[in-house]
This record gives C-alpha cells, sequence and structure tokens, in this order.
C-alpha cells in the first residue's frame, strides 16, 4: 500500500565542476573580456549563414571590425580559410570564427537517419558514428555540429521525427549522451572533435498537429518527465551548446524562455556551454506575437538567456545601442560573451586553429564504410516473416528487384543529408547483383520512377519481371524530401503509384518481401498484409544496399526494434507506449468493433472504453517491437529485490533462451509501472535494455539493475519524488510482451 509520504530524490540536481582546464580557460575568458569592446562583445553572439559571393567585402569588413562570431554553412574549404585569416589576422582581437554546420547523420560517410540508429538501440554505435562525423566535418572546416536532435516526438506526421531518437525518454537520452560523446571525443580540442549541440530546446516535437513549427502545450511535469531528459542528458555528457526551438511552448517562444534557458538549464542543470538561437527563431516572435519589433526581441533574448543568433538581426542591429540606453545590463552581454568564449577556448581555437586547415574529404575510408554498414545493418527492424520467407536462399534461381528505392542512391540518404556524395552510395540492386555474384539472376524494373510518382506505365514491367522470378523484392517508401524538416505529412500511406505497384505484383502470387524505407513511421498495415514480410529499413545511408543484402540473404539477422509505436492510421495519433491507463482501459472490457455492431444498436452495448470504433486501441506495432530470424522466449522473471528503497536498486534477473535454429541478437526490455501515484503514471515506462547475443538453443539469465531513484516522477509540486508503493515490471522483446513480476518500494 502507498503511504502518503514521498521521497524526494535529488537525483537531477545540477553537479558540474569547474575543474583545472575550466579555471584555466575562464582566467583567459576573463581576460580577454576585459580588452573587448561593446561592439566585439556583441559581435561575439553574431552567427550569419554564408555569403553567396565568398567573401565579398561587406563581409571582409564585418570581419576585421570584431562583428561576427560565428557563421554556418561555408561549405568551400577555400572560402573557410581565407575567412578565418581575415578574422584572426585583420581584426583587433583576433578571435576565431566558430564555423557551424548540420552534421547530423554523417559528414560524407552518411549513417542511418537518427530514428534509424535509434532503432539500433546501441549507444555505443551511436557514439562511433558521431566520432567518424566529426573528424570528417573537422577535416572540412567546421568545429561545431547543430547536432544532436533529441526532441521527443509522438507524432509520425511530424516530418522531424527522422532527426531523433524516438518516443522515449530513456532511450532518447542515452543515444543523445552518446551522440555529443562521440562528436566531442575525450577532448574538445583534439583536431577531431567537434563541439555538440543539443537541440531543440524544448518541446518542438510536441507540435500541434505534427505540423512543423506549431505550437507546444506541455504541463511542466510531462515536460520535465519526457521531453527535458535527453537534453539534461546531453548536458551531463558535456554538451557545449544548446540550440533553442522554434516552437512556442506554453504560450512563450523557447527564443525568449526565461524558465527553460536560466532556471531549468543554467540554474538546474548547471550548463556552462552557451546557448545559439534557432535559424530567425528570435525575429520570428514577432510573428508568434511575442516581441513588437527587433530591439524587444533582442532585449527579451538575451534576458531570456540565449547568447547567440542565429541568422535573423536583432542583436547585431540593436544590441549596443539597447545597453548604450540602459536597456540591458551589459553584464546579461557578459555572461552570453563568456560562454561563447569559453567554448572557443576549449575547443583550441586560440591555440590548434583547429579546422582552420580545411580540405574537402575525399572518399569515405574503409573503416567508416564498415561501421556505416554495420549502423545501417542494425537500424532494419524486420516486422513480419511468414512462413519463414526470409532469409532467402543464395541460391535462389532468379529474384526480381522492384521499386522505385531499389536503385536510387540519393533518397536512401535520408533528411539532413549534406555532404553525403552519391558516388559512394551502394544502392541494394547494385549490392544483391554482387551478393549473388550474378546479374543474370537479378531483374530490376523500378514499377514507378520515383516515390511520389502516379506514373503507373512502369507496372506491367515489374509484374513480369516478378512473374519470371521466385521471389520479388519491392524497395518502397518516401523520398528523402518527404521527412526532415517543415515536411510533415496528413497521410501516412505510400505516395503515388506505389500502392498500386505492390498490389500488381503482389497478385502474381510470388512470395513479395516489402523493404520499406522512410524517414518515419507509416501507416502500411493493409499493404504489409500483403507482404509475406517486411524489412523496415528507415533511411539507412551510404552503405544501404549492402546491409540490406545482407539481411535479405542471412548473411546478417534483423536484430533493430521499434524506437516509436507505429500507428494504424493517422487517426490514432497520438498513439504511444506509455500512455496512461485512463479509467476505462479497453484491455479489460469486451469490446464490439464496427463491423460487428448489429443494427440499431443501442449505445451501451458496444462496451466503453478509450479506443476507436473502427480500429480498435493496439497499434499497428509496438514501441520496442522486431522480429528476428531465430526467436527468443522469457521467462523465470525473478526480483531480487522484491522490497526495497528508494536509494536502492531495482534487482531483476530473466532468463532469455534463444529458441529458434540460428544465431542472433535480441534487445530485452525492462518496463515498470508505479501502480497508484500521487499523479497517475504511464502504464508503462522503459527503464532498462541490454542487447544479447546468444546461439542457436542458448540460454542466458540476463540481471538488470535498475536505481530506484529513476522510477520517479515531478509531483504537483514539480518535485522529483519516487512514491512508495507497489510497482509492476516487465521484461520482454518489446513494450507489450514478457513475463510480469511486482516489487514494492518502500518508505
Ligand atoms: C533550422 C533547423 O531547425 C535547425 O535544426 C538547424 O540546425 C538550423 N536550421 C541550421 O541549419
Amino acid at each position: 500500500m502507498r503511504t502518503s509520504t514521498t521521497f524526494l530524490v535529488l537525483l537531477f540536481s545540477a553537479t558540474v565542476c569547474a575543474g583545472a582546464d575550466d579555471a584555466d580557460v575562464d582566467r583567459r575568458v576573463a581576460a580577454l573580456l576585459t580588452r573587448m569592446t561593446l561592439t566585439e562583445k556583441v559581435g561575439q553572439l553574431v552567427q550569419i549563414n554564408r555569403q553567396t559571393g565568398g567573401v565579398p567585402d561587406a563581409l571582409k569588413e564585418r570581419l576585421r571590425q570584431g562583428r561576427i562570431g560565428s557563421m554556418l554553412n561555408e561549405i568551400t574549404p577555400a572560402t573557410s580559410q581565407e575567412i578565418q585569416r581575415i578574422t584572426v589576422t585583420e581584426s583587433r582581437l583576433g578571435i576565431p570564427l566558430l564555423m557551424g554546420r548540420d552534421v547530423i547523420h554523417g559528414y560524407r560517410t552518411i549513417f542511418p537517419i537518427p530514428l534509424g540508429q535509434a532503432a539500433a538501440w546501441d549507444a555505443d554505435l551511436v557514439k562511433k558514428a558521431a566520432a567518424v562525423a566529426a573528424e570528417e566535418a573537422a577535416g572540412a572546416g567546421f568545429q561545431w555540429t547543430f547536432a544532436p536532435m533529441m526532441d521527443i516526438a509522438r507524432d509520425p506526421r511530424w516530418g522531424r521525427i527522422a532527426e531523433g531518437f524516438g518516443e522515449d525518454p530513456h532511450l532518447a537520452s542515452l543515444l543523445a549522451a552518446a551522440m555529443v560523446r562521440g562528436f566531442q571525443g575525450d577532448d574538445l580540442a583534439s583536431p577531431k572533435s567537434i563541439a555538440a549541440c543539443a537541440k531543440h530546446f524544448a518541446g518542438y516535437g510536441a507540435a500541434e498537429g505534427g505540423r512543423d513549427y506549431d505550437t507546444a502545450h506541455i504541463p511542466e511535469g510531462l515536460l520535465r518527465d519526457v521531453y527535458l531528459p535527453p537534453f539534461k542528458a546531453a548536458v551531463d555528457a558535456g554538451a557545449a551548446t544548446f540550440m533553442t526551438s522554434f516552437n512556442e511552448i506554453n504560450g512563450v517562444p523557447s527564443s525568449a524562455s526565461e524558465f527553460l534557458l536560466r532556471r531549468v538549464l543554467r540554474d538546474e542543470w548547471g550548463f556552462k556551454g552557451f546557448v545559439v538561437s534557432d535559424w530567425e527563431s528570435m525575429s520570428e516572435m514577432i510573428d508568434h506575437g511575442f516581441a513588437k519589433d527587433l530591439q524587444d526581441v533582442a532585449v527579451k533574448s538575451i534576458r531570456a538567456g540565449v547568447d547567440m543568433e542565429m541568422q535573423s538581426p536583432a542583436y547585431a542591429d540593436h544590441l549596443e545601442a539597447l545597453v548604450k540606453r540602459g536597456v540591458v545590463a551589459e553584464k546579461l552581454v557578459d555572461d552570453a560573451v563568456r560562454n561563447v568564449l569559453r567554448i572557443k577556448f576549449r575547443l583550441g581555437l586560440f591555440d590548434t586553429r583547429k579546422g582552420f586547415a580545411a580540405a574537402l574529404p575525399g572518399p569515405p575510408s574503409p573503416a567508416a564504410l564498415a561501421l556505416a554498414r554495420t549502423a545501417a545493418t542494425k537500424s532494419v527492424v524486420l516486422l513480419k516473416n511468414d512462413g519463414k520467407v526470409l532469409p532467402l536462399d543464395r541460391k535462389v534461381r532468379s529474384v526480381a528487384v522492384i521499386g522505385p528505392l531499389a536503385d536510387d542512391p540519393y533518397e536512401v540518404l535520408g533528411t539532413w543529408n549534406r555532404d553525403g556524395q552519391i558516388e559512394d552510395t551502394v544502392t541494394p540492386l547494385a549490392a544483391i547483383r554482387s551478393l549473388l555474384g550474378s546479374a543474370d539472376r537479378v531483374r530490376h524494373a523500378p514499377g514507378v520512377p520515383y516515390s511520389r510518382s502516379r506514373d503507373k506505365a512502369g507496372i506491367a514491367e515489374a509484374v513480369e519481371a516478378s512473374r519470371q522470378s521466385d521471389v520479388a523484392v519491392l524497395f518502397v517508401g518516401e523520398e528523402a524530401i518527404l521527412s526532415g524538416e517543415a515536411h510533415s505529412l496528413a497521410y501516412l500511406g505510400l505516395a503515388g503509384a506505389q500502392k498500386d505497384l505492390v498490389e500488381a505484383v503482389e497478385s502474381t502470387g510470388k512470395p513479395l518481401v516489402l523493404v520499406v524505407l522512410a524517414g518515419r513511421p507509416l501507416t502500411l498495415g493493409d499493404l504489409f498484409a500483403k507482404a509475406d514480410a517486411v524489412l523496415y529499413a528507415w533511411h539507412p545511408g551510404t552503405m544501404t544496399g549492402p546491409a540490406l543484402a545482407d539481411l535479405l540473404f542471412g548473411v546478417e539477422t534483423p536484430s533493430g526494434k521499434l524506437p516509436v509505436t507505429f500507428p494504424k492510421a493517422e487517426g490514432q495519433i497520438p498513439v504511444y507506449y506509455a500512455h496512461k491507463n485512463t479509467g476505462r482501459p479497453p484491455t479489460k472490457r469486451k469490446l464490439t468493433l464496427i463491423d460487428d455492431i448489429p443494427l440499431r444498436a443501442r449505445q451501451s452495448s458496444l462496451g466503453d472504453a478509450a479506443r476507436y470504433l473502427d480500429i480498435g486501441y493496439e497499434p499497428l506495432y509496438p514501441f520496442g517491437y522486431g522480429l528476428s530470424y531465430t526467436t527468443f522466449t522469457y521467462a523465470n522473471l525473478r526480483v531480487a529485490t522484491p522490497r526495497l528503497k528508494a536509494t536502492e536498486s531495482l534487482r531483476v534477473t530473466v532468463d532469455l533462451t534463444n529458441s529458434g535454429d540460428r544465431e542472433g541478437e535480441e534487445i530485452a526490455q525492462l518496463y515498470v509501472r508505479d501502480v497508484v501515484g500521487s499523479l497517475t503514471r504511464p502504464v508503462k515506462e522503459l527503464k532498462g535494455f541490454q542487447k544479447v547475443r546468444l546461439r542457436a538453443g542458448e540460454t542466458r539469465t540476463l540481471a538488470f539493475d535498475v536505481p530506484a531513484a529513476s522510477l520517479g516522477f515531478h509531483d504537483q509540486a514539480m518535485r522529483y519524488v519516487v512514491e512508495p508503493g507497489e510497482f509492476r515490471v516487465w521484461v520482454g522483446g518489446d513494450s507489450r510482451s514478457g513475463p510480469e513480476a511486482g516489487f514494492e518500494v518502500t518508505e
């Protein structure tokens, strides 16, 4: 039984303390600040985009006067070098610029989109991929990436769901921290490291209706329990910078949120880096109806704690005058400049001139390609495999390789591929031909020319190719441009004539394997029903082809698990596993669905619960779901700590058996439920997972240790509490399965 007392855990108190190096950096920053004019100080807070025409005279002049602190998107190494040269040798104080770029899932070597990386549930892999990207980007003249994005997203209509780690705060926090560590390495000053940027702070993924840039209403408790933890993890991992989000949150645009930027980020978490606004998100506060003009924008953002302004000119044009007029205290500007300079020193810009000797990278190294192949392989989720049609036999007589994405080297690179080159991409068609060692056994027909095309002229050829082959593998989905920023969708079915293509190929009666390449969950239940097997591959990047060929032909076994719930239909959104139970949970009630409703039925005869009459309440696939070519069974869930204090750890063991006939990797997931709370708690929350490789027939006992301190939430007074009382725990292969047990947190 729960008692009324609560156990307050100061789990999330800031623990940042300055080390010896930090003290040295702070001394150098202080010394430099005393030499700076107000103009030069404001200059450090200004970031501009690359200019057309290289280094125009007007830009040279601004650089010489110290009016610019950072640039983004200067991709021509010679120009970037010239800009740094002018800044360092011709400005009075020679403070180097920070050159930034969106290096989101690779620079030249493109790894799976972040949502795909999340499906691998592998922090080490994420870290290694970011390290490759950092080294390539640093070589090209960048010292700063605008990644990782860690916005929790529970709405696949939102195109930017592709850029994040999915719907769950526990998984997203681990991966966000890993990506920060990968970009930044052990030492920011290393020539291979670049500064990370935790974005978008905050609540951007909660945009109403999944429309990018739209309003977010997030109660503070939900914000703290679900949306903020990845950002806290990024601070703890040492993220050098933060970016505000475009949206307003509870009526205040993030770029003016003192609550987020001062109270949470600085005071509670002890963040020591700097905050950049998103692109024109400051000037857009005028459109939000929060600021009347650019002066007002500058006042509100500097007071809230935005240190650097991206692209819009509020600071550049008004901050100096506002300080001179006494509207803005110079101390606020000094604080912001300190934050920026601290990172410039820590990056080694003053000492090593990192990134100044820029050159475009050559083709990906063999090691980078090998890692990209592993990451792509592990990101793919097997959703269906009837009659074990997969893996295909390598001795198969012939394969029809169909679909608009079967041989497209660009679209499989996904959103935010800025610097990857299509000549590096190995397409599925090329990889399958190479794996089978013969082009003759592979018939290729795109069927439709590109994903949105309504042109059905090529479908007949695809049908013919399928008829003549033993199996049809269809590569369908979304082009890269259909997900990402500003690319929200109301319909999540297959675009263009792809549905017709799938149906036509299915009508041949040949075994049908669907490979879906997309930036988000699509609502493809009806088409999945027609396929014998489905691999959900996201946008896997440079090594798309080899990864998919390996999986299709059983060189590798799928191991990915969904980092986000798959809805049956758009009308079911938002649908996520960690929902509340409601007073009428559908699981407990007998329910009649639409086709079974008798004519003239009485209102109350169908069963009342939180569900839809037409599609019920289950998602198409739950969070955490993913099959393998082998099977895994969970048994003997034991709780070694049936009663534990909030300061102790929950210890749970379970026997995991590879019950199939081949080796495979399983992601075992631990979920808990706090049964009764002073605020209602989600039906399940992920609190741990392990990736385990087992031989056929092998059983291993897995032990999970979960600090009870991580089982809490923010109560009505916004205190983080672990409340005593009964909990349930499950360990299984997804958020809907696995044996269950109970334990109690005591006073
Ligand atoms: C706007 C996007 O929201 C942000 O994620 C990105 O880093 C900046 N533009 C810079 O390109």
